[in-house]
This record gives structure tokens, sequence and C-alpha cells, in this order.
């Protein structure tokens, strides 16, 4: 992979840790983002050096760990030494975030009211607040993140134009169960990619079926594909980075939700349809990624069917499923959509195919009624982490060569936000 491929290359993250057992994710995440290609510089509280050394933030970061203000360390910012003894000014020069993680209740508390008593608030209140935007992953016992007095200074710190990230729900370090845990260093690291993406699509709804349709044969048996869903996962999440709000339509497959996305899971091509019908209304933007069975069995048996030591198999006979991209791309705001009217639906189709792709595209953007069909080859994707895009609209082709799904997914969602005349 090369280094301009990771997810936070040429970041600069300032990670500051205030006191509380959620430390521990602060090494993970730490990691993680060193791992994404960041440069990160750890900042601790005394606090937060009760729970987590310095040495192994030291060693996970590969930079000298600051505590305190009186620390005359030359502090080096984009590898330039500065000996003015002033770590709180130098520390977050050319930094593109601070992100503190854990954020006890105490710390937001004194963010809030500008106190700077200790090297990492002091360090918050001291940054060119319109260049390096502050992060806060809460962590906390459920009572004290209830607690008004705590939901006020989160509202608030909102509204000062802080980030303030969700917290978890589940068992608690005290043996309590409830919301206030710190999210997981891989939920933290996704909502930072997401903080860095341009916001093209904001404003927009978004919704995408994905992955596999299973038709019933028997209660046990069934029709299915070899479909992964894993490119459609992977706009849902690149749409939601993108700032738009996004519904995902998933056939069964064993992907986790991205982060921020709202899932409905069907199994049949019948329920793909009545779910995606119902959302399309809400909808801007409709992408149909599934690959949905073309035919499902007419009569399912109720119960699982046996041999009968005859040698005779059971006859099955097929009807079509109804065809949801058509059905949606030719509703009447499908329709404007396709005529670029503001209040249209957008749809993009796929086109898994396996061979004569360009002609086949051509022909199936045309039949389905669709401004832009993306073709890929069916055999050389499913179930792969990469893929080859074709993407055709009436005028033109465009290709978007072989690249993971990840990197395809926003390509993808920023040409359907150019089109949309939305570019970050
Ligand atoms: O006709 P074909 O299955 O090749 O069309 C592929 C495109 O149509 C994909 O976007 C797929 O999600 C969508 N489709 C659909 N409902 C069907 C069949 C395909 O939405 N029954």
């Amino acid at each position: 992979m090369s280094n301009s491929s990771l997810e936070l290359a040429g970041k600069n993250i300032v990670l500051g840790l205030s006191g509380g057992i959620a430390a521990y994710k602060a090494a993970e995440l730490c990691r993680a983002m060193v791992k994404e290609g960041a440069s990160v510089q750890v900042v601790m509280t005394e606090a937060a050096e009760h729970f987590m050394t310095k040495v192994t933030m030291q060693a996970l970061s590969g930079r000298q760990v600051f505590g305190s203000q009186w620390d005359d360390t030359a502090v080096r910012v984009n590898g330039e030494g500065i000996a003015n003894n002033m770590p709180h000014i130098n520390l977050t020069r050319g930094a593109d975030a601070i992100v503190i993680a854990p954020c006890s209740a105490d710390f937001m508390a004194k963010l809030l009211h500008g106190r700077a008593d200790e090297l990492l608030s002091l360090m918050c209140l001291a940054r060119p607040i319109a260049e390096v935007p502050l992060i806060l992953a809460p962590a906390m016992n459920r009572e004290m993140w209830a607690n008004p007095a705590t939901q006020r200074n989160v509202a608030q710190l909102k509204q000062d134009g802080n980030t303030v990230l969700d917290v978890g729900e589940g068992d608690q370090a005290c043996g309590e169960v409830g919301d206030g845990r710190m999210l997981e260093a891989d939920e933290i690291l996704a909502d930072l990619i997401a903080f860095f993406t341009p916001k093209s699509l904001l404003g927009q709804k978004v919704l995408i079926t994905a992955g596999p349709t299973y038709e019933a044969i028997d209660p046990v048996r069934g029709i299915t594909n070899l479909s992964s869903g894993k490119m459609g996962f992977a706009i849902a999440r690149a749409a939601y980075e993108a700032g738009a709000d996004v519904t995902l339509i998933a056939g069964p497959v064993s992907l986790s939700t991205p982060r921020g996305v709202k899932r409905v899971d069907v199994k049949s091509a019948h329920n793909m349809m009545l779910a995606a019908v119902k959302y399309a209304d809400y909808a801007t933007i409709f992408i149909a990624s599934a690959a949905v069975a073309d035919w499902r069995p007419t009569n399912p048996a109720d119960q699982k069917l046996k041999k009968d030591g005859t040698g005779d198999v059971p006859q099955l006979s097929f009807v079509e499923n109804p065809d949801i991209l058509a059905t949606i791309a030719q509703s009447e705001r499908g329709k404007k959509g396709l005529s670029g009217m503001p209040d249209g639906l957008f749809c993009v189709g796929f086109a898994a195919e396996s061979q004569d792709l360009l002609v086949n595209a051509q022909a199936k953007r045309i039949r389905k009624g669709v401004p832009l069909l993306v073709g890929n080859i069916g055999p050389a994707t499913f179930g792969q982490d990469d893929n080859a895009l074709l993407l055709v609209d009436a005028k033109s082709v465009k290709e978007l060569t072989r690249a993971s799904k990840r990197e395809l997914a926003k390509q993808l969602v920023a040409d359907i936000a150019a089109r949309l005349g939305q570019s970050a």
C-alpha cells in the first residue's frame, strides 16, 4: 500500500489523554493513527498518568510524551526543534487536530471555562482555534454522563465549535451498565477519518442497496449469489464521510455496519423492494449496488423438501423478481432525477457483467432509465477487496482503474457529488 492510500497520511495529530480508565484504549488509538500514516504527539495530564504510562505512549507514538507546562525540552513540531520553553504553544503549531481521548467530565468542564492550569488544557486554550480543531472522546460513568452539568457542558462545547464524539453504551469499569464509556479505538479512528473528509454530499440523503438476496426454496434452502456486499458497504461509508445521511438496505452479508449509517436488513428481493420503495421517498440519491436475484421459486415449500428414495427430484418453477432499480428510476422522482431536475432522485445502477462490459453497461443504463450506470466484471469482483469500475452516462465513459473497494467508493462518491454540482 502506498503512503498516500493511508487514511491519515500527512496528518499531524495531538493526542491528549485526561484521567480515566479508558486511557488503555488511547494506546490502541495511538497505534491505529500511526498505522494510518499520522504523526502523533501525545500530551498527558497528571491524572492520565495514573492510568497509562508515558513510556507506553512514547513507544507507540515514537515521540517524546509531554505532561508539564514547565517542560523545557526543545519541542519538535514538524521536525523543528524550538527551545523556547513553551510546549503549550509549540505542540499545536502545524497540527491538524487535537484529539482528547479519554476526555473526562472534569476535563470537559475545564475546557468549557477556558481553564489552563496544566499543560493539556493550557495547550487547548492556546491553540489557533481556526486551524486546529478540537475533537473530544468523552469517557465516564453513566451517572456522570447523564448529569445535567455534563450534558450542558457537552452542548456548550459543541456550540463553541468543538466536536464531541458519541459515547458507547454497555458494561462500565465501575460495574454499572449504561451510556458514557469511551468509543473503541477503531470507532474513534473511523470518526476521525470522517472528520477530515470533505463534505461533498452535505445535505444529501443517500439510499443504497447492497449484497445478495436470498430466495427461499423451503425453510432451510434457498437461492443466492456470491455478492459479498463489500462495494455497497464501502459506498455507504464513503457517502456518510462525505456528509450524507445514509440508509443502507443490506441483503444477507456478514459485514459490520459502517459508523453513522442506518442499516435495514432484508433477505429476499421482495423485502428489498419494499424497503427500497419506502426509503426512496426520503432519498435524494439512490445507489443500487445489490446483486438482486432475477428469479425466485414460485411456491416455496412450508416444510423441508425431503428425498423419498425414488430418485425423483423436486420440480422447481420460478417467477421473475421485481426490478427494484428500474421501478424506482421510473417513478416520478426518478424521472426528474434523470432529467437533472433539482427535486428529483438521482439513481445509480450497477452492472455485474462477465464480458463486453462497455456495451452491456450502456445498454443497461438506457434500459433501467438511470443517469449513471457503474459497470464491473462480476467474477473478478465478487468477494474481493478490490475492483475496477466503468462509469457510463449518456455522454461519456470514465474508467476508475483497479483499486480497493474503499478507494473506488470514495472516487464514486466524489464523482456523484460533482455530477450534482457539489464538490467540496
Ligand atoms: O439487470 P441487472 O440485474 O443486471 O441490473 C443490475 C442493476 O439493477 C443493479 O444496480 C441492481 O442492484 C439492480 N437490480 C435491481 N433489482 C433487480 C435486479 C437488478 O435493483 N431485480
